[in-house]
């Protein structure tokens, strides 16, 4: 049996994201669910219709209530530690959707606090750095700036600390210890931090002093946090917030490696050079076989295949040209080399224009960053 292990700061090994459901106790994206956000939305984004989305908690009472015309908001967040690579943005890019698609207003939050207090190596300067760095990436992504609010715990501490106090107070240490695994090893600034994450899912209701249903799209390794939040919203007059929760998109290097700044061939981040994303992905780990000869007999295995994956999560659109794909390297007939040059062709041209747009968004950080 293979191991895995999943919290908000630690993902490691083979993740079965069927028993990850039965572990946290959410709810997996059914095909009725997605029928009914094909009936409201007309378009299912891919990242949906493919269930790299694929869990979630109350997202039903979220369409529910939005069948019978009431408007939910959209928080989601990012713990600015380093610069931003694909995987951090696989959530943002449904986020942007769910905002366009339902008209949302959205809440972003940057962790600089919890970077802090987590990294043994980051000062308070590199993480409200990486804020900004990951903050033009966010707005470089085409959010709806008359709707969008970015904010830095740092900068907006003083909105949010007296209602982090409120979540703090209805927190035990055991309850903390129990859901994040901490031990008296645990630095005390970790202990309180989930408070600060757990107030933007009230904001919207504090801001608009009625109490309006949130919707927090993320990876699943967030769902602790949520957990502690969904525990204490109705003690403080607020709805529990609603969950929609995706995987991980893998490491190139292969299943078995994380996704980590650490190892610079595992991720491609939204800065490298188009040149340097397309050896990361010409360097990628495959289901190919070890020669030409032997791919041509037994074919490849897109199951373990990195390229496929991202294929797959993020970058062919087109379920038709997936599946012929997929056909072909099974049969033998598409080598590997090919399979890296279409996929690093799609990535270059991502990130040119993403960082095009990255440039853009320095001048335009003021319409979306709140400081008080
Ligand atoms: N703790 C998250 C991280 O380390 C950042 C975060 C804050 C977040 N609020 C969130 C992520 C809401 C998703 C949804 O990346």
């Amino acid at each position: 049996m293979t191991e895995f292990r999943v919290t908000p700061w630690d993902v490691e090994g083979d993740i079965d994201y069927k028993k990850l459901i039965e572990q946290f106790g959410t709810q997996p994206i059914t095909d009725g669910l997605i029928e009914r956000v094909e009936a409201l939305a007309g378009h299912v984004h891919p990242l949906l219709r493919r269930k790299i989305f694929f869990s979630h908690r109350d997202f039903d009472w979220i369409l529910s209530l939005y069948e019978k015309g009431e408007q939910f908001a959209l928080y989601t967040g990012r713990g600015p530690s380093g610069h931003t690579h694909l995987g951090h943005i696989l959530p943002w890019i449904f986020t942007k959707y769910l905002q366009d698609t339902f008209g949302c207003e959205l809440w972003f939050q940057l962790t600089d606090d919890e970077k802090f207090v987590l990294s043994p190596h980051l000062t308070i300067d590199d993480t409200i750095s990486f804020s900004y760095e990951n903050a033009l990436d966010i707005i470089a992504l085409g959010f709806d700036p008359e709707k969008t609010h970015i904010f830095s715990d740092l900068d907006y501490a003083k909105t949010m600390y007296r209602h982090a106090l409120q979540v703090a107070k209805r927190v035990t240490f055991s309850t903390a210890k129990a859901v994040f695994g901490f031990d008296n090893s645990t630095n005390i600034g970790l202990i309180f931090f989930t408070s600060m994450q757990s107030v933007p899912a009230f904001l919207p209701s504090i801001m608009q002093k009625r109490k309006v249903p949130v919707l927090i799209p993320s990876a699943i390794d967030q769902d602790p946090h949520f957990r502690v939040t969904r525990d204490v919203a109705e003690k403080l007059g607020y709805y529990k917030p609603a969950l929609i929760q995706s995987m991980f998109l893998p490491s190139l290097l292969g299943p078995d490696s994380k996704m980590s700044a650490s190892k610079s061939g595992s991720a491609i981040y939204t800065v490298d050079s188009p040149k340097v994303a397309k050896k990361k992905v010409m360097n990628a780990f495959t289901g190919g076989c070890q020669s030409l000869e032997e791919q041509r007999v037994q074919g490849g295995n897109p199951n373990i295949c990195t390229v496929y994956q991202y294929l797959y999560i993020l970058f062919e659109e087109s379920d038709e040209d997936l599946a012929r794909l997929k056909e072909r390297c099974m049969s033998g007939e598409e080598m590997c080399g090919n399979c890296k040059k279409l996929l690093a062709a799609k990535v270059s041209e991502f990130l040119k224009d993403h960082q095009a747009k990255r440039e853009k968004a320095r001048d335009r950080i003021d319409d979306f960053m709140l400081s008080d």
